[in-house]
């Protein structure tokens, strides 16, 4: 088992950073410090790590505000805090900007990445006792017909500007750990849900949309299959590739938990329904069928056997407590969803969409 004493996590102030610098710092048993690089974009927002900062800053938590794609800075983050693990999560998440805008997800998620690895590569200078941990998805293995899953093993297919961007960078690292001796791990989860996720994806868009009385946009059919983890879940998945993964390998990450995405919405209503007191079917009329996403890929499902077997991790929420949790959270937390909405992110999806979010 691998032991480390300080942990550069990018990207921390996003939806799945904040969640896993809360988990090294808590449940994990980590006893070293965490720095948390993030370029405060759009999607980060440190607010949803003020009672890490209030227990643990300066002791144990420290904040760098870094683009990925500045050398100078990310060196500079080295050189202050000498890092020993990188767990590497910044980049640009969301398939429906990069097909707007695939320009940032070329820049951040590849020459950030890029940036990171050479500033590793000089920082470690062929130290065997580092690691750099990329945190992928399963997008890059592209899209399944009616039967099949993902496994370690199959051939990377991306079919979206985000999923391109994030196979090239799962190849960079590959290469890093084969050219360079770079000790590396790289994990590909499926799809994320649960507190601080920014409402432009699935889940907390509908519960937000529910709440407010809005349309709920489906895309197609709404039969496309996506495979669902709650986030903390993943967090756990990380910490034990981090610990204990084979160098050089890559491990698979889900919650074998399939959903077609209309069903889901409805698995949703009922949670929501469930803490507000309305009837489902208030929230039943508010679904619209929409224009599908181009190239939507029409189904995920992920085989994480091996992290299991050789690792021993297995999720510990199951998807109806999870759903229960991610509405409670968004009930209760208005405040943190009006002001990550307001700003850029309600600019850029007027401009693109009208006001439909
Ligand atoms: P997110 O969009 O919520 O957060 C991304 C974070 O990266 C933000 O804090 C943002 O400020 C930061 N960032 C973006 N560009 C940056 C730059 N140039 N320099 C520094 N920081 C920058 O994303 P997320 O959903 O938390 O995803 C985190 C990682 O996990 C991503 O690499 C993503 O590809 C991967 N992933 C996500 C999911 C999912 O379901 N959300 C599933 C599998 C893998
Ligand atoms: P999303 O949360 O964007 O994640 P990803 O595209 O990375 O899987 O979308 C999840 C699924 O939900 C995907 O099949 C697209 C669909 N979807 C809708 O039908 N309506 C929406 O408003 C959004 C955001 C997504």
């Amino acid at each position: 088992m691998r032991e480390f004493e300080t942990i550069l996590v990018t990207g921390g102030a996003g939806f799945i950073g904040s969640n896993l610098v809360r988990y090294l710092l808590g449940p994990s048993g980590f006893q070293g410090k965490v720095v948390n690089l993030d370029a405060l974009t759009y999607a980060g927002n440190l607010e949803s790590l003020a009672d890490v900062a209030e227990r643990f800053g300066g002791s144990r938590y420290f904040f760098e505000r870094v683009d990925i794609r500045d050398a100078t800075a990310v060196n500079g983050v080295f050189e202050r805090h000498l890092p020993d693990a990188v767990i590497h999560l910044a980049a640009e998440s969301h398939v429906d900007r990069s097909i707007i805008g695939p320009r940032d997800f070329l820049e951040t998620n590849i020459l950030g990445t890029f940036t990171i690895l050479e500033a590793a590569r000089a920082a470690w200078n062929k130290r065997s006792d580092v690691l750099f941990h990329h945190v992928s998805t399963d997008e890059v293995y592209g899209s399944l017909g009616e039967t099949g899953n993902f496994t370690e093993m199959t051939p990377y297919d991306p079919r979206s500007p985000y999923s391109a961007s994030k196979a090239a960078s799962d190849h960079l690292v590959s290469a890093y750990s084969h050219t360079y001796g770079l000790p590396s791990t790289i994990s590909n989860c499926s799809n994320n849900y649960g507190p601080f996720q920014f409402p432009e994806k699935l889940v907390p868009l509908m519960i937000m949309n529910m709440l407010e009385g809005k349309s709920l946009p489906v895309y197609g059919d709404g039969r496309n299959v996506r495979d669902w983890l709650y986030v903390e879940d993943h967090a756990s998945a990380i910490w034990l590739v981090v610990k204990s993964g084979a160098l050089g390998e890559k491990y698979n990450v889900g919650g074998d938990s399939e959903w077609e995405n209309i069903r889901l919405l409805r698995e949703l209503m009922a949670a929501v329904s469930r803490r507000t007191g309305r009837d489902a079917r208030d929230y039943e009329r508010l679904i619209t069928y929409v224009k599908d996403r181009p190239g939507h890929d029409r189904r995920y499902s992920i085989d994480c056997s091996k992290i299991k077997r050789e690792l021993g991790w297995s999720p510990s929420v199951s998807f109806a407590q999870g759903l229960e949790r991610t509405v409670d959270w968004y009930i209760g937390n208005p405040g943190w969803i009006e002001r990550v909405r307001s700003g850029a992110y309600r600019q850029w999806i007027e401009k693109n969409y009208g006001s439909r979010g």
